[in-house]
Parts: structure tokens; sequence; C-alpha cells
């Protein structure tokens, strides 16, 4: 057993991390989709529902569904992009044959929601949970800067299992895993030269109608 097998075995049921899974090269036509991506769905800085509260990420989304959040209406899935009204851009292909490879899940996911995390910026811990989809496996991408992923249990403030995430590592969670508190506690900042502006990309893809 290598050891990150053994080190699997304390994750939750379903949660699996495929190290380095994009090479170099893959690699920087992720950062260069992202970055065709954004010019006409620039990033923008989401609000915590209710109190308004400003998320430290900025994000903007691929596919036909976009998670978005703001103070009045909070977490949810739109077709457009809050600022500019116009579709999310379409899907990269290499993002739906990665799907195909680490997921069995007969649908193809409609969101892939762009998380780009600056110097300081965190995700604090949280399910995913705007889906209908819900027992759909969660793929998420690392590009970029590390960064140190914590994943707990279903219920919030029990104990955690960190991995430092480097960039092309894959990660999913899928079935228990797809329902426990996970968070982002640290972006090892400046470790790479990938994001020309700095910092970590992260990649979500998700399943959201049934
Ligand atoms: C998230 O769970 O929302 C983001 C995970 C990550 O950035 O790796
Ligand atoms: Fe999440």
């Amino acid at each position: 057993m290598s050891d990150e097998t053994y080190l699997m075995s304390d994750f939750p049921q379903g949660f699996a991390h495929y190290p380095l899974y994009f090479s170099p090269a893959e690699q920087a036509e992720l950062i260069q989709a992202v970055r065709d991506g954004v010019q006409a769905a620039p990033f923008f800085r989401p609000s915590m529902p209710r109190t308004g509260t400003p998320m430290s990420v900025v994000l903007s989304n691929f596919g036909t569904l976009g998670w978005v959040t703001d103070k009045d209406k909070g977490y949810r899935y739109e077709p457009t992009h809050p600022k500019t009204g116009a579709p999310w851009p379409a899907m990269p292909k290499r993002l739906e044959a990665l799907w195909r490879d680490v997921t069995d899940y007969p649908d193809l996911p409609e969101c892939c929601l762009i998380n780009w995390y600056r110097e300081g910026s965190k995700m604090g811990a949280h399910i995913d949970n705007d889906e209908n989809a819900a027992s759909a496996p969660v793929v998420s991408v690392s590009l970029g800067d590390p960064a140190l992923f914590r994943i707990g249990g279903p219920k919030r403030g029990g104990p955690t299992q960190g991995i430092k995430l480097y960039s092309g590592d894959v990660v999913v969670m899928a079935g228990a895993s797809r329902h426990c508190y996970h968070s982002v506690s640290k972006i090892f900042y400046g470790e790479s030269a990938l994001v020309p502006k700095g910092g970590r990309i992260n990649l979500t893809l998700r399943r959201v109608m049934t």
C-alpha cells in the first residue's frame, strides 16, 4: 500500500485525490481557458446571504448554470452572469473529459465554478448543498499556488483531515464525502508562477439538476 492510499483511509468514504492529474502543459491550457472565459464573464466578488459580507475569493463560471451568491437572494445557480447578463462561457471539453474519467455519473456537470484565491483568500467550512443532484460527485481542480484543504464529517466542528493540494491536483468528493464539511484554510501564496496575476485558481465541477 502506498503512503497516499494509507492516508486516504483517514478521509471520509468516497474522497479521492489524484496528485498531478494534469501535466504542466495541461495546467497552462486550463489557465488559458480561464483567461479566455473571464474576458467574457469577468470575476466578481460574491457576498454572503443576509449579512452581505463579501467572500474573500472572486468568482466566475463556465457552463449552462453558474453558482452565484449575493445578499438578497443568497446561494443559487443562474444561467447568466450577474453583472453582464450574458450566458456563462461554454464548459471546456477537457473538463468534461475529466468528469468522465474520474466519476461514473451518467450526466455531465452543468457548472464549473471558477474561484480565484489571491493573497489572504480562504474558504470557510461548508457543505456543497445547493444542487438538486445531491448525490452526484463534486470534482475539483487546483491550479497555481498550493492550498491547505481540510475535510471533516457531516457535522460542523468535528475533527478534520488536512491535505496540501498542488497545481494540477484533482480531488473527487463522492459517496459520504460529498456531504462532509470542507474548507481551504491557507493559500501558500507565491509558491507557483502559473497564474499570471498570482494566487490559486480552483475549478469546481458540479452536476446541478437531477
Ligand atoms: C470549495 O469547496 O468551494 C473550494 C475547494 C477548493 O478551493 O479547493
Ligand atoms: Fe465546496
